[in-house]
């Protein structure tokens, strides 16, 4: 397979837009300009490209909700929030290639027609936005960005807007609210971004990975990316692997990889020479997988869905057989409880009370009733709220407390 989003990650000075055209760097932005934006949407459609944001929504199918002819222009809004724990493969894209994220940029926004690029990048993230702030520059000195890109008649402005640290800025909604420069509050859905988002215009939000495979499809053509991965999960992914591991990091693979050989041969298996205990495949907010289930998994959205989890955003989190799956439950509530927004009632209530059983399980405090009664609160809040945040602790509770009943059995009883 092509290193299709890393082949610049090991080149010196691959941030540096020289290096970058020295590596054929922006040679899909003139072949763009000699296609109609119709046909640029439908190459990315053909390639079979997904959201690597977590949603796996089809790309070229999302840039065809915008509406054609409306008065208002469209904007596009990338989403470098990246906050969700375990994920941090974003990050490995805006330091070690921004220009490649730039040029998917391009190709985005003139598919769609958007002069205008939002930036929005996760606050804590003080040294990729310094590097992507050169980068953009660079764009801008030479002619890939601005009024008139490559003497084409394009125009593409391109801002980077920090955010200022909430998880929930990274929902697309609350993104758009943020830049507006409201608090990140997410929005009710319909309207849908693509008709009415960014101050009230058309908006796509892409994410940073989705966007970066852009150049390789237009240079290569939508069949030879397609051509990896399985038939529904097409292209490659960027997997970031943290826990207990001999080999963290960030790697390309192609989508349908078996989750076992992903761990073995790129993450360099479970450390110490332990057993591997349980595996949250793609960020904090999917649902946990046994030992057992991990084995027969395949990394691609399809065969996670079977085994009742998700491929989210990739961001894998590997726990040995010493792990506290009761500690492990209540540091991520500590974190989801922390971090929703308080619009919704089953959100705003349900992740403190979950937070608050399981601390008092931690301190020795539990009480018989307590995993019905966590079940019972997960539930009420799926599919209730405005954003799926309150889902994303939901989902945890019941999959930690359903797999590893006995650990949270024990630990109530003393
Ligand atoms: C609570 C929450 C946090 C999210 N955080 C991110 C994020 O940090 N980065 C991201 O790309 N998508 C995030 N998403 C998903 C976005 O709402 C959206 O689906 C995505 O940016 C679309 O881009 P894509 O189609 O290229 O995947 C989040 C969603 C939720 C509900
Ligand atoms: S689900 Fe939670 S985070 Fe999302 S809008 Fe409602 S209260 Fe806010």
């Amino acid at each position: 397979m092509d290193q299709i989003l890393t082949h610049n990650f090991k080149v010196m000075n691959a941030a540096r837009l020289n290096a970058y055209l020295g590596r054929d760097g922006y040679r899909s932005i003139q072949k763009i300009f000699g296609m109609q934006p119709e046909a640029v949407i439908n190459e990315v459609k053909a390639s079979g490209l997904r959201g690597r944001g977590g949603a796996g929504f089809p790309t070229g199918t999302k840039w065809g909700f915008v509406p054609k002819n409306l008065p208002l222009q469209p904007v596009l809004c990338i989403n470098a929030d990246e906050s969700e724990p375990g994920t941090f493969k974003d990050r490995a894209i805006m330091e070690r290639d921004p220009h490649l994220l730039i040029e998917g940029i391009i190709i985005a926004a003139y598919a769609i027609g958007a002069h205008e690029a939002f930036i929005y990048i996760r606050g804590e993230y003080f040294r990729p936005y310094l590097i992507l702030q050169a980068a953009v520059a660079e764009a801008y000195e030479t002619g890939f960005l601005g009024n008139n890109i490559l003497n084409r008649g394009f125009k593409l402005d391109v801002t980077i807007h920090r955010g200022g640290g909430a998880y929930i800025c990274g929902e697309e909604t609350g993104l758009i609210t943020s830049i507006e420069g409201f608090r990140g509050y997410p929005r009710l859905k319909p309207p849908f971004p693509a008709v009415k988002g960014l101050y009230g215009r058309p908006t796509v939000v892409n994410n940073v990975e989705t966007l970066a495979a852009l150049p390789y499809i237009i240079n290569e053509g939508a069949a030879k990316y397609a051509s990896v991965g399985t038939e529904k999960s097409k292209g490659s992914k960027l997997m970031s692997v943290a826990g207990h591991v001999n080999k963290p990091g960030v790697y390309e693979i192609p989508l349908g990889m078996p989750l076992i050989t992903f761990l073995n041969e790129y993450a360099g298996g479970v450390w110490k020479n332990r057993k591997l205990k349980a595996v949250i495949p793609g960020g904090s907010s999917v649902p946990v997988m046994t030992a057992v289930e991990a084995r027969d998994t395949l990394l691609d959205y399809e065969s996670t869905a079977q085994h009742g989890t998700m491929l989210g955003s990739g961001g894998m989190i590997v726990m040995d057989e010493t792990a506290d799956m009761v500690m492990a439950l209540k540091v991520l509530s500590d974190f989801y409880h922390h971090e929703s927004c308080g619009q919704c009632t089953p959100c705003r209530e349900g992740t403190g009370w979950i937070n608050k059983i399981l601390k008092r399980i931690i301190d020795g405090q539990g009480q018989k009733d307590d995993l019905e009664m966590l079940l019972k609160i997960a539930d009420n809040m799926v599919g209730r709220t405005i954003c799926v945040l309150a889902d994303a602790l939901a989902m945890p509770v019941k999959s930690f407390i359903t797999k590893f009943r006995k650990e949270f059995e024990d630990r109530i009883k003393g």
